[in-house]
């Protein structure tokens, strides 16, 4: 079932057109890796998925509106925040406001909830320091307990894994592998690291302007835009998908005849 369907979306900043007619259907279930260079109009896409920005031409549906009820979103820029120094913990704990009915006061269940999920989320250590204080890496992770502290049904997650180094990077990937294999939390994630996303995703789009492709990881590895866009670069990203044991595509295959003839 298609929990988003998108159609036609074009935007435009001032005139400069930065989507151009992009339709797509985000499955429910799925964990779906949203590719595409610097300035491709990744992050726009998504805050006119969110409604953080007006959608100006197209159509977007929405199935299930009390998905968007239960929506985690971790966005690109770190906003700090501003009004009063909070500690990590207390950052954490803001995420569950959100679900509350007033009065919005924090019971002994909410505290546990808060601390288990530093805990998974690797940022209880420093639970009880200032969150300006902290590292980038240190902060994006308390921005995911923020995000996950809810137990979202959908998770949007904008480029979450550029401060983090390749071991914290892992783990992310595997708590969010979790998350959605056990509680079939649905993942729209937007990254750079085609590599290691290649082990996780079940979906691709790759964005430039235009939707290059949305569809199937099976679909992605045998699709000729995808090979026509990325070019010369194509051989490398698909080692790099193909490269896990469980792959079960064609290059496998091939692989394996390969082997077989010899
Ligand atoms: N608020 C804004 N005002 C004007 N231009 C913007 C604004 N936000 C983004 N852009 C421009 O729109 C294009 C797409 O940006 P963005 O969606 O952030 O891309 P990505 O997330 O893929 O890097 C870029 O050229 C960017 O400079
Ligand atoms: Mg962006």
């Amino acid at each position: 079932m298609n929990l988003i369907e998108a159609k036609n979306i074009s935007h435009a900043y001032r005139g400069q057109q930065v989507l151009s007619k992009v339709s797509f259907n985000l499955k429910e279930g799925s964990w779906t890796a949203l590719i595409g260079p610097n300035g491709s109009g990744k992050t726009t896409l998504i805050k006119l998925l969110l409604g953080l920005l007006p959608l100006q031409s197209g159509k977007l549906n929405f199935w299930q509106k009390e998905y968007f009820k239960e929506l985690g979103y971790l966005e690109q820029k770190i906003t700090p925040p501003k009004l009063m120094p909070m500690t990590a913990f207390e950052v954490v704990k803001m995420g569950l406001l959100s679900t509350k009915k007033s009065p919005k006061i924090f019971n002994k269940e909410d505290i546990k909830t808060a601390l288990k999920m530093m805990r998974t989320t690797n940022c209880f250590q420093y639970r009880n320091k200032l969150f300006t204080e902290l590292s980038g890496g240190q902060q994006q992770r308390v921005l995911l307990a923020r995000t996950l502290v809810n137990n979202p049904k959908l998770i949007i997650l904008d480029e979450p894994t550029t401060a983090l180094d390749s071991t914290s990077r892992e783990s992310f990937f595997e708590l969010l592998l979790k998350l959605n294999k056990e509680q079939k939390t649905t993942i729209l994630l937007i990254t750079h690291d085609i590599a290691e996303i290649g082990k996780y995703a079940t979906d691709f789009m790759v964005l430039d302007k235009e939707l290059i492709f949305s569809g199937s990881k099976e679909d992605f590895c045998s699709s000729e835009a995808v090979a026509n866009y990325f070019g010369s670069y194509t051989q490398h990203i698909m080692d790099h998908l193909h490269s896990e044991e469980s792959c079960p595509f064609p290059a496998h295959e091939h692989h394996h005849k390969d082997k077989e003839a010899k």
